[in-house]
């Protein structure tokens, strides 16, 4: 083993081989995604995927902490970054600088998330030049669900588009690592790719990016309460889900289950204590 797929080295694959992302939340997942992912993201996706939530907005540090301590002890090999939630870094760069420090030193991650372009630009130099390398994420931002009106696809119209291709210069010229390029039109997302020298990671963003990352239970069918357009199923693990326990539950009913291979065997007489 050579260690984890570092910051640098995600950096340096601009324009080389696709960058391969999916979110993880848990140990058993993170170490199925390990073998085959370079970068692992605990997104704060996790508050609707695994807490049922709405939106993303009530995800606290600690939820973010504990699943990224889940997704280190699962993995050894992908880069591991963990997403900023809702309220811990828009305040001021200090807060920012406090809440990512925080989560670098329990968890072990390599990086974090935020979400922001030119808005954030000051507060990811300020975060980078400190020890914390920053993914930045434009375009459709879930934290933003309110001030956009809904989960929307973005940069539609020549200001709109001009306004992403603004935020992903800013986001590359302050030092963000790489860039979650989420919910747009192929075009933007080609010329913010051609344009900025960090590699761009789509979601809903076409081919042109230079890596793509979905959410891990969308594309497993582990996850139906709202598909965006751009998920792919790759699997349906929920309909197995329901299989298994549907199976499971009649057995338990019609006393099949346990049978004597799953027993520690029948008690001999002598064994028995009188209770
Ligand atoms: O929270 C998340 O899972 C994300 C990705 C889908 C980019 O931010
Ligand atoms: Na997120």
């Amino acid at each position: 083993k050579t260690g984890r797929v570092s910051v640098p080295q995600l950096r340096a694959r601009k324009g080389l081989e696709p960058i391969v992302c999916l979110t993880a939340y848990t140990t058993p997942m993170a170490q199925r995604l390990d073998e085959h992912c370079d970068l692992l993201l605990v997104g704060d996706s996790l508050g609707m995927v695994v807490y049922g939530m709405e939106s993303t907005l009530a995800v606290t540090v600690d939820m973010m902490v504990n699943h990224g301590k889940a997704v280190m002890r699962g993995s050894q090999n992908a880069c591991v970054v963990v997403d900023l939630p809702f309220g811990s870094y828009q305040g001021s760069k200090e807060q920012a600088f406090q809440t990512a420090s925080h989560i670098l030193a329990e968890t072990g991650c390599a990086a974090v998330k935020l979400e922001g372009g030119a808005e954030m630009a000051e507060t990811i130099e300020f975060l980078n030049a400190r020890g914390v390398p920053v993914m930045a994420h434009i375009g459709l931002m879930p934290q933003q669900v309110n001030t956009m009106g809904g989960f929307k696809s973005q940069g539609r119209g020549d200001d709109a588009a001009q306004k992403m291709i603004t935020d992903a210069k800013a986001v590359a010229k302050a030092g963000a690592f790489c860039v979650v390029v989420e919910g747009t039109v192929e075009g933007v997302a080609r010329q913010i790719t051609e344009t900025i020298d960090i590699p761009t990671i789509g979601i809903g963003a076409s081919v042109a990016c230079d890596g793509q990352v979905l959410v891990t239970e969308d594309i497993l069918g582990l996850f139906s309460d709202f598909t965006p357009k751009f998920v792919k199923r790759y699997a349906n693990l929920g309909d197995s889900v329901s299989e298994a326990v549907g199976k499971y539950a009649e057995e338990v009913r019609t006393r099949k289950f346990p049978s004597d291979e799953h027993c520690f065997g029948i008690a001999k007489k002598g064994n028995l204590r009188a209770v």
